[in-house]
């Protein structure tokens, strides 16, 4: 059997950077290619790329003889909406062309991050089904989405092993995400240890689908190492773990500390929050490949203040 080799695009990111090691003891450091836009620190092999560089990165996948790509390199949803041209090439432009690589150079599989970002104001609010109607609000959706569709093409029409999940929004303590509509679930546990208060940008009562890093870690590697017979679909799988709200994760965290207070200044993030949904149906990836989560809210809650350093 030939040597499993990966590449991980955007290693330096929330999940990259959790992933990167997750990957490393699987297939043993020297085996894993961290790649980014910017310098990172790393225990193995690490490569420069700017992902609109399909040159770059075929160059990469021969200098290493890549048998696997995660491909994570991307702008979130509230960024994306200040500049769309470049998240729409680096979140589906490079996709593309990654896919194109991989049908050329027989990578063996491929893994697109997609988001509960794809969903948008027609789609249900409550359970949403892993088939709906999916009419995203803002580029980074809009990418996303195309994105899960050009991989379920690749995988009908050249059988190139395309794997998906719809990630709600990732909380973690080792990298605060930036430019995300999610962002508030990791940065209130932050200003709770600092200052011990939280302005935050959406209403109290907006609850967005979430899930804790090492549930992140354990669907993308169960995900990855199912047989390929079981995965019946190249589109992202709706993925759900918990629900929160600003308050609910406030009212969560004050359990433990009691003098934190919050304030809501609610800004455009708003607007794309109301466009998602609540809960998530995902009981294609429970059938097809076992899927589970871990971690509750508040067994989040206990470990995320047991980890956040300020
Ligand atoms: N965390 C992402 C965001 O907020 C959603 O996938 O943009």
């Amino acid at each position: 059997m030939a040597k499993t080799v990966v590449l991980v695009t955007g290693a330096g990111g929330q999940i990259g950077t959790v992933l990167i090691a997750a990957l490393r003891k699987l297939h043993g450091n020297m085996n894993v290619i961290a790649s980014d836009l910017h310098p990172m620190e790393s225990n193995g092999p690490f490569e420069l790329i700017d992902v609109t560089s399909s040159v770059r990165i075929a160059e990469v996948i021969r200098k290493y003889k890549v048998t696997q790509i995660y491909h994570l390199a991307a702008l979130l949803s509230s960024k994306g909406e200040a500049n769309i041209d470049l998240t729409w090439r680096i979140n589906f432009i490079s996709y593309q062309n990654i896919l194109a690589l991989a049908q050329e150079h027989g990578i063996s599989k491929l893994f697109f991050p997609s988001t509960i970002g794809v969903y948008g104001p027609t789609t249900p609010r409550i359970m949403t089904p892993q088939n709906a109607s999916f009419i995203p609000s803002t580029v980074y959706g809009i990418s996303k989405m195309t994105g899960e569709l050009w991989g379920e093409y690749y995988r009908n029409r050249y059988g190139l092993d395309v794997r998906s999940l719809r990630f709600p929004g990732v909380i973690s303590y080792e990298v605060i995400p930036h430019g995300g509509t999610t962002d508030f679930a990791v940065e209130i546990f932050f200003a709770a240890k600092r200052e011990g208060h939280y302005i935050s940008y959406l209403k109290e009562d907006t609850r967005l689908p979430m899930i804790y890093m090492p549930d992140v870690i354990n669907a993308t590697l169960k995900l990855m190492h199912a047989e390929q017979e079981d995965i019946s679909t190249s589109m992202g799988y709706n993925l759900a773990s918990f629900s929160l709200s600003p308050r609910e994760v406030y009212e969560e965290i004050k359990k433990h500390l009691p003098e934190l207070t919050i304030a809501y200044q609610p800004d455009a993030r708003q607007k794309i929050a109301d466009s998602w949904t609540e809960t998530t149906d995902d009981s294609l990836a429970r059938s097809d490949w076992g899927w589970q989560p871990e971690f509750s809210m508040s067994e989040m809650t206990i470990d995320m203040l047991k980890n956040v350093q300020v």
